[in-house]
């Protein structure tokens, strides 16, 4: 017996017309459907949601006790299960809910009732042996998910003085092995302890298996207490923290024969107007910078910015949006909404900054990307060196003691069609982003840079309003800021 008039039921859109169970009538109360938005994406989500709905299932929105069928689509069982623990809370070992695929899901849906589980639906997931840690890491740092929660530093901390020295000497495929090993140690969830852990870990060459071995026999490494008491290297290391210097002016110097940053003062070598900068502000830059003071620099930037732009969007990008307390800079990123608008605005600031005596210094753009840098006068003054043009880094101040104190900033303007790939390519860390760009080139053939994702099979630009969106691009799971300290 129809619970609703005829003349009713054909009106309702809510009803459908091939004798299917109203919206909102469950038919098959027993089963209860979660469907796990990872991959397939909020827009599948809802519309799989409401098919499922008028057929008669019952769909829950969040993960709940009532739920029996867990639906993924493209995800692995280990994958679903960290997932619903992050969400809900629950413990993996307390799911009793099944953990199926989407195809269990679709021939439901054709068949129009719940069908019985078979072995083919679902997902495996991987157990690890007594004693042995398995977890499958990638080896692009783009596909794994890095927090500073660093369990491995003893480790980490050798490979990167390791990484640094090869980077002095000018040596890339050496920085880049330590520097992805390393950066793979700090993805792992366990504290390393025997060499057996990081069987199935990718990027470990030789001499990083080596080098770890040795801590983990004898609590230090002999090659990298040898480097940091080196002279080469501690005085190379010490040059290129002045902002402006790189690796072969530090290398250059040292062969020169300097060995301080006051013989460097006192020597006749022509300083760039960076390189004089760095020195004179060398005590303050070298002094890591807070969050306190990156949030103080914000409010200077932002107002300086809206003085000209009140509907401009200032982000902090770098490592203070991936969560960090302490940075060797701040960084910003601005746009506006109208595309057009943030063109000239970065001069426009730094002229600003300058005519309140706010900036010390000021550097003709290098290339389209420029940087600068300002120092902070007086207790909410502003002094910077900058750069400029389209793209900027600024080195600005705190208060502190003396009044006010050097920090360097970096600004980075971009159109706004272009802002949420100026974001993930500024928010790093370095080696997530050189990874999501080689990740793009070899498996999606693929050109990824701050401004643009090229497609070479299609021969076109693809846009993108937001990071998830070009995450979704490159077919990878969206990894948040908090999770890319690669
Ligand atoms: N970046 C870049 N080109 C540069 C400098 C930086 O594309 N010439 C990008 C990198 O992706 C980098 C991000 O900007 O990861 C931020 O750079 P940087 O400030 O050097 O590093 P942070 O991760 O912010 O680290 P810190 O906290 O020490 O500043
Ligand atoms: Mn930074
Ligand atoms: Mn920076």
């Amino acid at each position: 017996m129809a619970l609703v008039p005829r003349k009713k039921k054909r009106k309702d859109p809510a009803l459908s017309l091939d004798g299917e169970a109203p919206v909102g009538v469950v038919k098959f109360s027993e089963v209860g459907i979660f469907l796990v938005e990872r991959k397939m994406g909020s827009s599948r989500r809802s519309f799989l949601t409401e098919l499922a709905r008028k057929k008669g299932f019952r769909v829950e929105e969040q993960m709940s006790e009532s739920v029996t069928h867990v639906v993924s689509e493209n995800n692995a069982g280990h994958e679903v299960l960290e997932l619903l623990e992050k969400q809900s809370g629950i413990c993996r070992t307390e799911f009793t809910a099944a953990l199926v695929d989407i195809t269990w899901f679709s021939e439901s849906m054709g068949a129009g009732k719940p069908l019985e589980l078979e072995n083919r639906h679902l997902l495996q997931v991987k157990r690890a042996a007594a004693g042995t840690i398995v977890v499958p890491v990638s080896p692009y740092a783009c596909q794994r998910r890095t927090t500073l929660d660093n369990k491995n530093r003893l480790l980490t901390d050798a490979l990167k003085i390791l990484a640094e020295n090869a980077e002095l000497s000018a040596n890339e495929g050496r920085y880049l092995a330590f520097t992805r090993a390393s950066s793979v140690l700090k993805s792992l969830p366990y504290n390393v302890t025997k060499m057996d852990d990081l069987k199935e870990i990718p990027n470990l060459g030789d001499h990083s298996r080596k080098v770890i071995k040795e801590i983990l026999e004898d609590g230090t490494c002999s090659e990298v207490q040898n480097l940091i008491q080196s002279e080469s290297f501690q005085t190379r290391k010490q040059f290129t923290t002045i902002f402006g210097v790189g690796v072969k002016t530090a290398d250059k110097w040292f062969r020169e024969g300097l060995r301080t940053l006051d013989e460097l003062r006192s020597s006749k070598i022509k300083l760039s107007k960076e390189q004089e900068a760095g020195l004179l502000y060398y005590e303050d830059l070298i002094k890591p910078v807070t969050k306190a003071e990156a949030d103080l620099i914000r409010q200077i930037v932002e107002a300086t910015v809206h003085r000209f732009r009140p509907a401009a969007v200032v982000t902090l990008t770098g490592g203070f949006r991936r969560g960090k307390e302490y940075g060797h800079d701040v960084d910003f990123l601005i746009t506006h909404r109208e595309e057009g608008k943030e063109e000239g605005l970065i001069s426009q600031v730094i002229s600003s900054l300058t005519a309140q005596k706010e900036m010390v210094n000021n550097v003709e753009p290098s290339r389209p990307c420029s940087n600068g840098s300002l120092a902070e006068n007086e207790p909410r003054g502003i002094r910077l060196t900058s750069h400029a043009g389209t793209t900027q880094h600024i080195t600005t101040a705190a208060a502190k003691e003396k009044d006010w104190k050097a920090v360097r900033v970096d600004l980075v303007v971009a159109p706004f069609g272009q802002y949420a790939y100026a974001l993930l390519g500024w928010t790093g860390s370095r080696l997530f982003e050189r990874d999501l760009r080689r990740y793009a080139k070899h498996f999606k053939h693929m050109s990824l840079s701050s401004h643009s994702l090229f497609d070479k099979k299609q021969n076109k630009f693809l846009p993108a309003a937001t990071e998830e969106e070009i995450f979704a691009h490159l077919g990878l799971d969206y990894i948040p800021p908090q999770e890319r300290h690669a």
